[in-house]
């Protein structure tokens, strides 16, 4: 298996991911929030990457089954329902609603891997579902980290570099991963015995600390406390249940 990775998705053609399995990852916190989401019993989600749309796909859906959901600087947009906090994401408030997601950043990943082979979302909370799932598949991957407005960012970059990490470790190889993915793999290592206390370095987790969401950090952090496996079908992220996902010891 060769695992290649961008830690942006600013330059990719879409074209060029059409025929690959692609995982994307948006640790703070789009992955964290759609897996609950989608643990919680939401049906799917919708993800789009404008506001503008947002507000007219769900304008033709009934409004008892579906909500918009997303954020634009870390908070809830004018006229939605949820913000993007995981911990907004209840049982009470998803089960059995069709969501529509846009993100700052999340969104845009997913909408440059929509065409992609096979899509899976990523975060720390179901890091092994994810392992488990491509060491199933065989085929080569491609990681896709959202990355902050364009930029690097470490929380993501880290993320990938644990799987990659479990990959080889599950696969008893050397995973083939690039420089990049190498670089990934050494800033886990360095960031592992404290995911949470990265996270609360990273630029992006002192923005969300300022603007109140501390506590999304310490749930974005809990390595499997979400082992699900959300997954691209059509145009929306569900959750993949044709086969048992289990954790990777
Ligand atoms: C994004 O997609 O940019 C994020 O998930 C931002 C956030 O709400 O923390």
């Amino acid at each position: 298996m060769r695992v290649e990775l961008f830690f942006t998705p600013h330059h990719i053609d879409e074209l060029y991911l059409r025929e690959k399995t692609v995982v994307v990852i948006d640790v703070l916190r789009a992955s964290t929030t759609i897996a609950r989401a989608l643990s919680n019993g939401a049906k799917e989600i919708i993800p789009v990457t404008t506001v503008e749309s947002a507000m007219k796909i769900v304008g033709n859906l009934s409004g008892d089954v579906t909500l918009l959901g997303g954020e634009r600087n870390g908070k809830m947009i004018e006229g939605f329902h949820l913000g993007n906090s995981p911990l907004e994401y209840t049982e009470d408030r998803v089960k059995g609603k069709s969501i529509v997601f846009s993100s700052t950043n999340g969104s845009q990943a997913l909408a440059k891997a929509r065409h992609a082979k096979e899509l899976v979302v990523c975060g720390f909370v179901n890091m092994s579902a994810v392992a488990e799932f491509l060491l199933a598949t065989g085929s080569d991957v491609t990681i896709l980290c959202s990355g902050r407005a364009g930029n690097f960012s470490i929380e993501d970059t880290v993320c990938a570099g644990m799987l990659i990490t479990k990959l080889s470790e599950a696969s008893g190889k050397v995973i083939e991963c690039g420089d990049a993915g190498s670089a990934a793999m050494t800033l886990y290592k360095n960031a592992a015995k404290s995911i949470v206390k990265m996270l609360a370095r990273s630029q992006h987790g002192q923005y969300l600390k300022e603007i109140g969401f501390v506590d999304d950090l310490r749930v974005c952090a809990e390595v499997d406390s979400v082992p699900v496996l959300p997954q691209l079908v059509g145009n929306v992220v569900k959750l993949k249940t044709a086969e048992k996902v289990s954790v990777v010891s």
